[in-house]
């Protein structure tokens, strides 16, 4: 790997790391673009916290290379250190203190004067919409407020590379969306940032690119637009007024479009993957609109129908499809309607990608303190 002026703010290259039996990163390599947002997509257990961890300098990796603008996380760890910062899975502030309280003690121990620690704790609760609350104990703030505030802490000193370990798991839609905001002010400002996440969606809001990591192995890499093109021409989504009428409905555009169906926990909603042309020429358009005709003639009552490109959702499932080694498609699982998590793959605990964190805290023995590396 060539030195910094790759223009690369992270370089690995077959990084592993073993936990017991489990190959929690199995050969990783990423290729990060400085001053962009780079989305690591993959369900529980995949293996994005263990990697950022590798990558913050938290994990010794047990195979591999990895560089942080240029740098040797092993050999270079305090320089690499001194340039990024982490928020992590879990809240890492202190629960006891106030908002103000915890950003200034923060500020402190990095070394700020008392003046300095003070200025840049009001300009982030400002920032973070928090000035209200600053003063009240972050045990009585909700999920989203302890979230902004762990992510403030983290950019007390402006990183040059920001990792953010799915910073908005469990949050409402507004406050996701707030995250988001400062996500992107991160990196207006020039910081590079690395986030994890399960929800497609939300790569799709912020990432420049995306890596798909299940099992520890990267399964695809692209921008959103490369990721949707590489599971085919498009996507037929229609809705029935009838759950009964699904099976007709399913056997319908297979015959007429050579359509995949998509599991889908929706028992209203069916989608289907086709390709740009089928064997007698006939574009997607056309086969849709005989799809269509059929469906009528067969009685089938449909509600909505729109071809378009798969969406990321499609992209993950069609990829595991396509890994999944015999265990045969993976499975929709239920999630939030509106932010659609990964469908869990096999994470070890059995846990399934439902509900995504509540509960699962000490499931791995991850380490829960205070993740923010002093910048
Ligand atoms: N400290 C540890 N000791 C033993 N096993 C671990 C440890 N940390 C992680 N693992 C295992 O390594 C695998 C990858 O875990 P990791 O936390 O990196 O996944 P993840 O993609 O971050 O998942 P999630 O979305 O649930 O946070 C899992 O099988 C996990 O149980
Ligand atoms: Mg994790």
């Amino acid at each position: 790997m060539k030195q910094s002026g790759t223009g690369l703010a992270i370089e690995t290259s077959g990084l592993v790391k073993v936990f017991g039996e489990t190959r929690a990163v199995d050969g990783v390599d990423l290729a990060v673009p400085a001053g962009t947002v780079y989305g690591v997509l993959g369900p529980n257990g995949a293996g994005k916290t263990t990697t950022v961890r590798m990558l913050a300098t938290l994990l010794r990796p047990d195979g591999g290379e990895a560089r942080v603008f240029g740098h040797d996380v092993l050999r270079e760890a305090d320089t690499v250190r001194g340039r990024v910062s982490l928020t992590g899975q879990y809240a890492s502030v202190d629960e006891d203190l106030t908002g103000l309280e915890n950003l200034l003690l923060l500020g402190r121990l990095l070394g700020h004067g008392k003046r300095a620690a003070r200025e840049r704790a009001g300009e982030l609760l400002e920032a973070f919409g928090l000035t209200a609350a600053a003063t009240r104990q972050v045990k009585n703030y909700s999920g989203g407020m302890r979230r902004r505030l762990d992510i403030a802490a983290s950019i007390l000193n402006t990183p040059d590379l920001l990792f953010l370990d799915e910073p908005t798991t469990g949050l409402d839609p507004r406050s996701r969306n707030q995250v988001w905001d400062i996500v992107r002010a991160v990196v207006a400002q020039g910081t590079t940032v690395l986030l994890t996440t399960q929800y497609l969606d939300e790569a799709d809001q912020l990432a420049a690119r995306i890596a798909v990591i299940d099992h520890g192995k990267v399964i695809a890499e692209g921008t959103k637009g490369e990721l949707k093109a590489s599971v085919g021409a498009g996507a037929v989504h229609l809705r029935l007024r009838d759950a009964a009428q699904r099976p007709a409905a399913e056997k319908v555009l297979t015959r007429a479009m050579n359509a995949r169906i998509q599991p889908d926990h929706d028992p209203l909603a069916l989608t289907a993957r086709v390709d740009a042309t089928d064997g007698n020429g006939h574009s997607a358009a056309e086969q849709a609109a005989r799809a269509l005709a059929e469906l009528a003639r067969s009685g089938v009552v449909v509600d909505t129908f729109s071809l378009g490109q798969p969406s990321l959702d499609e992209v993950f499932l069609a990829l595991t499809d396509r890994t999944a080694d015999g265990a045969g498609p993976a499975t929709a699982t239920p999630g939030p309607a509106a932010t659609p998590a990964i469908p869990g793959g096999d994470a070890p605990d059995g846990q399934d990608g439902t509900d995504v964190q509540e509960g699962k805290d000490g499931q791995d023995g991850q380490d829960h303190t205070k993740e923010g590396i002093p910048a």
